[in-house]
């Protein structure tokens, strides 16, 4: 592949989470999440009617327990270990603020000098750290999910699940009042800045290459504030999603801010000392395959533009839409939908890209009638049991559609900013599937190139099997180039094809073509 990086050298690498690969994390929002019954009987009745998001149907809410073990540095050596012997020459981390400061100003030296020495093997291994400061967990004190919802009059009238639905606030007796309360507070921003501050003075002799904030709108929101289905597990909140939508884009703009005042140092000797960006989830956006209706073409165009271009629009060209208003009308700068916020312009180095997937969405009467009807519609996250699609499907539903990294790419052209594929991947636990996605979409980035398009690395999610947000350990959750058998007391990693297929593709000398 030809390297266009401006360090000369194109980034071949994986991409994990902290509290999906470390273990024995237990104060953060996703441990509490998983382990309250009420929260749990109360997602498992959202989720097997299908309301909002089509049906889940392997949902296994369960904490990530010991995961695969990789804060342990016997693991973690091996995996690198495991890395390197595919040819990889980068590697994606994300730092656990729960770990790190787990009460608010107190911060843990043994954790941080831990990592210290984790990001050090990794750059002895001949790895180039990637470094993600918030990959969608929170500490408990900045974060308590709600246990449980006041109810509308209306809801103790009907059945479930809208009688289960979280449409209102929690009692003042909740834990959640006395935490934080997550990104719909502007606290939560200060104090994830000093988090920064604290983090990139300690590693910036290490690490050149830091990610603000993993997926803030498909993930955290789409999980967290519209599907209910993700901490702190709010249903439709329109007026929530907005003011969280907000303080994300201020949490990520701040960081990028805070990077560039305290990263002068350059851990490579090279030309830039720093480079940050966020991983952003973008998918191409349909409606169900045989659906002919406008009012479906409609939910789709709506739901793309709020799930992929609107926190672009903001940390480029510092743009707040803030009645929601798609492309053509927010051009109109009607000034009551629309502000310009100079303070958010250009920040980003790159654009982390994270893509999977086509995904179906389709009109929804529960999103119209709700305030959160600027989305659009409602996704059909898994597409197994219905015939709306045409690619292949992996384990969890999901459409494959490779060339939509090209379109998706190509469209990121306007910005004219380099763009880092910091997620691509595939569940498939037969291992079947997953060398003919690596080689589709390598071929797409392969295109990207020939096109002078500024592709200048591929993070494949994930180096091994690890926790899987919704589905924990279960079978259909499997996305690691290595395999991870729980069975056996020692977390063996075993290499899938798809490993082998990445890994010859990568190390073909003078191949200008990951297919061939
Ligand atoms: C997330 C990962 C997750 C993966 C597969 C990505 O959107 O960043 O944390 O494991 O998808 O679902």
């Amino acid at each position: 592949m030809p390297s266009k990086n401006d360090r000369g050298k194109f980034m071949w690498g994986v991409a994990t989470s902290s509290y999906q690969t470390e273990g024995g994390i237990n104060n953060n929002d996703w441990h509490y999440f998983t382990t309250s019954n009420s929260i749990k009987k109360r997602i498992s009745t959202l989720t097997r009617q299908s309301i909002f998001y089509k049906n889940i149907r392997h949902l296994q809410l369960q904490p990530a327990g010991d995961a695969v073990r990789f804060w342990d540095s016997k693991y973690y050596l091996k995996d690198f270990d495991n890395a390197k012997s595919l040819g990889l020459n980068s590697f994606r981390i994300s730092l656990e603020w729960a770990r790190i400061e787990p009460e608010r100003d107190q911060w843990d030296q043994n954790a941080i000098d831990s990592y210290r020495k984790m990001l050090m093997s990794m750059r002895d291994k001949g790895l180039e750290p990637i470094v993600t400061l918030n990959h969608l967990t929170l500490p408990l004190w900045v974060l308590t999910p709600p246990i449980q919802f006041k109810k509308r009059i209306y809801q103790y009238l009907m059945p479930n699940p809208i009688r289960q639905l979280p449409l209102d606030n929690p009692p003042s007796s909740d834990p959640f009042w006395r935490s934080l309360r997550g990104w719909e507070n502007e606290e939560t921003v200060r104090e994830f800045v000093k988090f920064v501050e604290i983090v990139v003075s300690e590693f910036k002799d290490l690490v050149d290459y830091w990610i603000t904030i993993s997926e803030p709108v498909a993930s955290v929101i789409g999980g967290g504030y519209l599907a209910g289905i993700s901490p702190p597990g709010f249903f439709l909140d329109g007026k929530r999603t907005r003011s969280v939508l907000h303080n994300l884009i201020e949490a990520h703009v701040q960081a990028y801010d805070k990077i560039s005042e305290l990263d002068d140092t350059d851990a490579n000797n090279d030309e830039s000392p720093k480079n940050v960006g966020f991983s952003h989830l973008m998918m191409i956006v349909q409606p169900p395959f045989n659906s002919r209706d406008s009012v479906d073409v409609e939910a789709a165009k709506n739901f793309s533009y709020f799930i992929n271009n609107y926190f672009l629009n903001a940390v480029m060209n510092g743009e707040e839409d803030v009645n929601y208003l798609n492309t053509l009308e927010r051009y109109n700068k009607d000034s009551r939908n629309f502000r310009i916020n100079s303070r958010w312009k250009q920040k980003t180095d790159f654009i982390g890209l994270n893509y999977y997937r086509l995904l179906r969405v389709r009109k929804s009467q529960m999103v119209r009638i709700s305030n959160a009807k600027f989305i659009g519609g409602a996704p059909l996250s898994d597409l197994s049991l219905s015939n709306d699609f045409v690619g292949r499907l992996n384990d969890l539903g999901w459409e494959i559609y490779p060339q939509g990294l090209y379109e998706i790419i190509r469209s990121l052209r306007e910005w004219n900013k380099p763009i880092f594929i910091t997620e691509n991947g595939i569940a498939d636990k037969s291992d079947t599937l997953r060398s003919h996605f690596i080689i589709d979409h390598l071929k797409e980035i392969k295109r990207c190139l020939d096109d002078n398009l500024n592709v200048i690395g591929y993070l494949h999610w994930s180096l091994m099997d690890n926790y899987e947000w919704h589905e924990a350990y279960k079978q259909e959750g499997k996305f690691g180039l290595f395999q991870v058998d729980r069975n056996q007391p020692d977390l063996p990693r075993v290499m899938t094809k798809g490993a082998e297929v990445l890994s010859k593709l990568i190390n073909e000398p003078n191949s200008t073509s990951p297919s061939s």
